[in-house]
């Protein structure tokens, strides 16, 4: 159970744990900035998917949390290591559970209800969903991946048509503009799984990692949101205008349409 005091309680305790991270550097308070304002945008778009999978008052709220805390190992990650690339760093879901522990952030907070907050946390950046959790645990985690993922999609698309062409390796993890794609990536995509980071190794390999995200969304309101906000559409526009890069994206976009007309309740039925 979650009240308001709990939740504004958390929200000055955000405000204030991000100001420490305040500096001088205008790189770097630029991408503390990005993760801030990311954070904010997550809490709005997993309350527009739970108020539309009915989600009640309390529930709402527990939401708002999760994804209020989601990337809380972010800022320090930035800080230490100096870029968002787990791999070249920690696992910052990881880093965010350790701090979340170590500043007791969620000590008014009843067992499970703090249990459940930490193990969505924990799960969000995972290739794949846990399979030895709770019910409730899966259902938080699968709410909180579809909101983020709505939100880098949005970060990306953004960037990759931005009017200033500067560059932010924070944002395309470091990687080279060069021709071309990876064949392995292509076939994770026809194969509707998630595109292996290891099979990632230019930029255009990275868009299309982030196209395969669409085989990893959970609930119909994420797929009307991706659809109406054309984020498929607006990563092909930046990617090559070749005849294999358009069946891909027949193919993921097909997809996309199925995902639509499957999750539309049947009134044919009997
Ligand atoms: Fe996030």
């Amino acid at each position: 159970m979650i009240d308001k005091k709990n939740l504004s309680h958390l929200k000055n305790w955000f405000t204030e744990y991000v100001h420490t991270f305040k500096n001088e550097d205008i790189e770097i308070q630029k991408n503390i900035d990005l993760k801030e304002e990311h954070t904010k945008r997550v809490c709005n778009e997993i309350l527009y998917i739970g108020k539309q999978l009915g989600l009640n008052d309390d529930e709402l709220r527990l939401a708002e949390i999760i994804a209020l805390l989601h990337d809380i190992g972010r800022f320090e990650q930035y800080t230490w290591y100096k870029t968002f690339v787990d791999g070249k760093s920690e696992n910052h879901a990881e880093l965010g559970v350790k701090i979340l522990l170590n500043h007791r952030v969620l000590k008014e907070i009843d067992n499970e209800t703090r249990e459940l907050i930490l193990c969505t946390i924990k799960y969000h950046n995972r290739p794949s969903l846990p399979n030895n959790k709770t019910e409730k645990c899966l259902f938080f985690t699968k709410m909180l991946r579809d909101a983020d993922k709505l939100d880098i999609w949005k970060v990306v698309t953004d960037y990759y048509h931005r009017k200033n062409k500067k560059r932010n390796g924070a944002i395309e993890l470091g990687l080279p503009d060069t021709p071309g794609f990876s064949k392995e990536v292509r076939q994770d995509l026809l194969d509707k799984t998630f595109v292996d980071i290891n099979h990632v190794n230019n930029l255009n390999d990275f868009k299309l990692l982030q196209v395969g995200w669409i085989f990893d969304i959970n609930f119909k309101p994420t797929f009307d949101c991706i659809k109406k906000r054309r984020y498929l559409e607006l990563i092909q526009e930046v990617l090559p205008k070749t005849k294999e890069i358009k069946e891909i994206f027949d193919f993921v976009i097909t997809f996309q349409q199925e995902q639509n007309i499957t999750h539309v309740p049947n009134n044919d039925v009997g």
